[in-house]
């Protein structure tokens, strides 16, 4: 009797307990783990397929909460797999609970196996869509620019043929024939017009063609490189590392929050995982990638050798090409926007994520900037560099109720980059 109560409250605990992969799933996504790991394969981290029946449930909590201090502990096998991934470090996650990391291997343990792998497809590269129209103004410009050509021969036989009539009328005689053959094609009305007027009327018409050319592709894009693409010295791919890997775009652009320029980063940024990561996981023989050889090469780093000695005195930097240009004369910040004005990156330039080869995604012309200064609302509430700013507006709502010019109908306070300056020539302008 006892015994039957205790084993079904034992299932009734047992249950409760239950491991959720479901849960595990969710918190091994929002907790990155993904990043540093695959089930499957090696990438900065090991493969966690099985890793619990290489390690004890214990051992496991021990190291996913904290594995610096399970390593300090002394535990052997932590300390060997540390130095097996060349000091790669993995983050502490103490914020875990016990049953929360058991969730998660019982999520690696039931994740289905994933089939045979599809060949990647590469994203088509991203072509400038102002090819097409240029194409047709070229060749527009050039019909114009040939019916002139036919014109003025045309125009030189028939004045060849009148002077040939005046000397020999009767071998020449002077009839409709005479006319310049192009004209039998136009209009009646035009047939009569004077071939000067004519001329200059089918030059005008050109002209127009190639001024709205040079207007349309010349003068306003001056600078103009939306859709630039070039390819780079190595093929480093964003869709990869911020698309699949989702490395967060201030790893390796850590300076976009605190500074005026977002730099690209050092290859000694790349080397943080390409000491271990060799080759593409798609690889079929053991060889190094020939593109990481290049970041290799580039730092004058041996692969064989290790520590100190890898790295020899001839580094060569990789010259990237850039590809965002502002001219000199207008001043850009990016810590203005990320950070104050709390913009992601995709804003301004797209979907890089998503780019195997980074292309320019907005115009970076003067409009740009203005539209959006002119559209965009900044959050002043709960930001301190609009502390004063969102005191007067305030207070001008007070007054002014729905004519101030902060007044926004869903009751908050409307602020734009154009309300505080950000329309002034000197703002943008050295
Ligand atoms: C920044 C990269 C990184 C992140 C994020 C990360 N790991 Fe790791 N993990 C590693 C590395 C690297 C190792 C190998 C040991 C070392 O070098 O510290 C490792 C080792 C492990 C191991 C031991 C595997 C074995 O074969 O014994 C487990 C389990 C593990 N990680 C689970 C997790 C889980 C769960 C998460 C998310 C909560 C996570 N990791 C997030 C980098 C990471
Ligand atoms: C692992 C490092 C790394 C990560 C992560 C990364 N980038 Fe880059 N980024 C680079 C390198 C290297 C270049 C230069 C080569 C190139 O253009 O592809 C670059 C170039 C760029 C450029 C073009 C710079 C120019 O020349 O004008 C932009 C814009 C950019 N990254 C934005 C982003 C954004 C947005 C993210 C996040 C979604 C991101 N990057 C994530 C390494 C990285
Ligand atoms: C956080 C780790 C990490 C960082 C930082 C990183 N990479 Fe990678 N990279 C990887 C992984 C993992 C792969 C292999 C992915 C795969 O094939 O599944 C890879 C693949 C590559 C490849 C493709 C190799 C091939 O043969 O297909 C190139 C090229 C590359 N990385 C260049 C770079 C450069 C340049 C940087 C620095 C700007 C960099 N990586 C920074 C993790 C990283
Ligand atoms: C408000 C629009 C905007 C936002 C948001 C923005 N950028 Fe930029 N970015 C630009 C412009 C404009 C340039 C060209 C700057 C120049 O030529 O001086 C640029 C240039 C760059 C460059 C080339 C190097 C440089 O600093 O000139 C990189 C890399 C870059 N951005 C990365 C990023 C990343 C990463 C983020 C997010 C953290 C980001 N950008 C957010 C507009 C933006
Ligand atoms: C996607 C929207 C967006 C684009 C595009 C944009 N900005 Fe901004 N800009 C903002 C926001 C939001 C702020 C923050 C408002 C502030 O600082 O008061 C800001 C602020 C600024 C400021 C500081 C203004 C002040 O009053 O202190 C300058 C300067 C500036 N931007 C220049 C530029 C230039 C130059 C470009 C074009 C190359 C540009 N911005 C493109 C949204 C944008
Ligand atoms: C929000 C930033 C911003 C403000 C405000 C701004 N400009 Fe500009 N301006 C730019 C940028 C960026 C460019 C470069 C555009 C390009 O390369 O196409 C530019 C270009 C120009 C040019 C060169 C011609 C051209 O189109 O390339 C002139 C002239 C100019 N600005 C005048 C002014 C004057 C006058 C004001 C004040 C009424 C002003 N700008 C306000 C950002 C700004």
């Amino acid at each position: 009797m006892f015994a039957a109560i205790s084993a079904v409250s034992m299932n009734i605990l047992a249950a409760q307990d239950k491991p959720n992969a479901e849960e595990g799933k969710k918190l091994y996504e929002a907790n990155n783990c993904g990043s540093c790991h695959a089930l499957d394969k090696k990438v900065i981290g090991p493969a966690l397929r099985g890793v619990s029946d290489r390690r004890s449930e214990e051992w496991l909590k021990q190291w996913i909460k904290n594995n610096k201090k399970f390593r300090e502990s002394g535990d052997a096998d932590a300390n060997a797999l540390f130095k097996e991934y060349g000091g790669a470090a993995m983050n502490i996650f103490e914020n875990l609970s016990d049953a929360q990391i058991v969730n998660i291997l019982e999520y690696i343990k039931t994740a289905p196996k994933p089939a045979a792998v599809a060949p990647k497809v590469e994203g088509a590269a991203a072509t400038p869509q102002a090819g097409g129209n240029a194409n047709m103004y070229v060749m527009l410009s050039l019909v114009g620019v040939f019916l002139v050509v036919l014109l003025i021969l045309s125009k030189v036989k028939s004045t060849l043929r009148r002077l040939a009539a005046e000397q020999a009328p009767l071998d020449y005689p002077l009839d409709s024939s005479n006319k310049p053959w192009i004209s039998k094609w136009l209009p009646r009305a035009m047939q009569n017009m004077n071939p000067v007027v004519m001329s200059l009327l089918i030059t005008t018409i050109v002209a127009v063609f190639a001024l709205g050319y040079l207007y349309k592709f010349g003068i306003t894009e001056v600078g103009v490189q939306k859709g630039y693409a070039p390819a780079q010295p190595i093929k480093y791919s964003h869709k990869l590392h911020a698309g699949d890997l989702k490395i967060d775009c201030k790893y390796c652009h850590s300076t976009a929050e605190y500074s005026k320029q977002a730099s690209i980063p050092a290859l000694n940024t790349c080397m943080n995982c390409h000491k271990g990561v060799q080759k593409a996981s798609t690889a079929t023989t053991d060889e190094i990638s020939a593109e990481i050889k290049k970041i290799y090469a580039a730092l004058d780093y041996d692969p064989e050798k290790i520590g100190a000695e890898a790295f020899g005195n001839n580094p060569r930097p990789v010259k990237w090409i850039r590809i965002h240009n502002l001219p000199d004369h207008a001043y850009f910040n990016h810590s203005q926007h990320v950070k104050v004005g709390k913009l992601q990156c995709q804003t301004c330039h797209g979907p890089i994520e998503k780019m195997e080869v980074v292309q320019q995604w907005s115009t970076l012309q003067m409009g740009w900037c203005i539209a959006c200064h002119r559209n965009t609302g900044v959050d002043v509430e709960n930001n301190n560099y609009y502390k004063a700013l969102h005191e007067k507006a305030t207070a001008d709502i007070k007054a002014n109720k729905n004519k101030s010019k902060y007044f926004s109908a869903d009751g908050k306070v409307r602020v734009t980059p154009a309300l505080n300056g950000g329309l002034e020539c000197s703002k943008c302008h050295y």
